[in-house]
């Protein structure tokens, strides 16, 4: 959903910019693929997914399949601080969360037991809906930072409305969801996530930084990859985004316009990216 390029917001270090900036998101229920008041999955239940890594050291932190806990963003940060792992998943990252003083509670919302009955009554089979549910690409909410050569990425999501129990999609997988390198850049991603992470969109955009692209050049470079390679990415709205270590940034989208939200030096900057007709 968005980059920014400025961290010590609130006098907040970079990763933690990002940390307090998604779990608002995530607290957020008007945002309906993020955290509480998310759409749920097929049984009517939240699963929640989300990531964040840091380009200094390469350390990096997901859970996936969260139900009952938020923000799960901390959560992830946690595993990062706390464990030797990359991901704790399901049950088992919940109990990871309680070790550590969460609480659980219930993410659903009036509005979100609304729409799920609705959606519950009016389904033709049970997962038919899928092909009819992708998200647009602002729902999924992944930002990167950077500050003084510095660079980090993070994403929090509840994954395709309506999904499989137990699916999980790019955003808690390093390389698909998100990637940061101090040596090259940071890069992530929105929208259809079995695309992004199959054709592993943004470790593949800062390995294309690292060769010297632009960050336009690698996010077009990736999503142009993913259109000859992958039947379904025009199909499915994907967006890849990536930042270099001096700030540039760039965006590309295999379809249906995107709306980067950047905050640099104190504005915010709202910049649309279209599907290129060539490319
Ligand atoms: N990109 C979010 C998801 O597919 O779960």
């Amino acid at each position: 959903m968005s980059a920014t390029t400025a961290a010590g917001q609130r006098g907040l270090g970079l990763l933690d910019t990002l940390i307090e900036g998604l779990a608002a998101c995530e607290e957020d229920p008007s945002l309906i693929l993020v955290g509480r008041g998310s759409i749920p999955n097929a049984d009517g239940e939240i699963e929640l997914d989300a990531s964040l890594m840091d380009g200094s050291d390469l350390s990096a932190g997901a859970v996936c399949a969260v139900r009952n806990i938020c923000p799960v963003i901390r959560l992830a940060n946690l595993v990062r601080v706390k464990t030797p792992h990359l991901m704790l998943a399901g049950d088992q990252a919940v109990r990871f969360a309680l070790e550590n003083g969460f609480e659980k509670r219930s993410l659903m919302t009036e509005e979100i037991v609304r729409k799920y009955d609705a959606w519950r009554d009016h389904r033709e089979t049970e997962f038919t809906h899928i092909e009819h549910a992708v998200p647009h690409h602002g729902d999924t909410v992944t930002m990167l930072g950077c500050e003084s050569g510095r660079v980090a990425a993070a994403s929090s999501t509840s994954g395709w409305p309506w999904k499989r129990p137990g699916r999980v999609g790019d955003s808690p997988i390093i390389g698909a969801g998100i990637y940061a390198d101090n040596e090259a850049g940071c890069a992530g991603a929105t929208g259809a996530g079995e695309e992004l992470w199959r054709g592993v969109a943004s470790f593949r955009a800062v390995e294309a930084m690292r060769r010297g692209l632009s960050p336009q050049d690698a996010c077009d470079f990736v999503i142009n990859e993913m259109l000859r390679r992958q039947p379904g990415a025009a199909k499915y709205p994907c967006v890849v985004f990536a930042m270099n270590t001096e700030g540039e940034y760039g965006a590309a989208v295999t379809r249906d316009p995107f709306e980067l939200w950047v905050w640099k030096d104190g504005e915010i900057d709202m910049k649309v990216f279209a599907p290129k007709l060539n490319p």
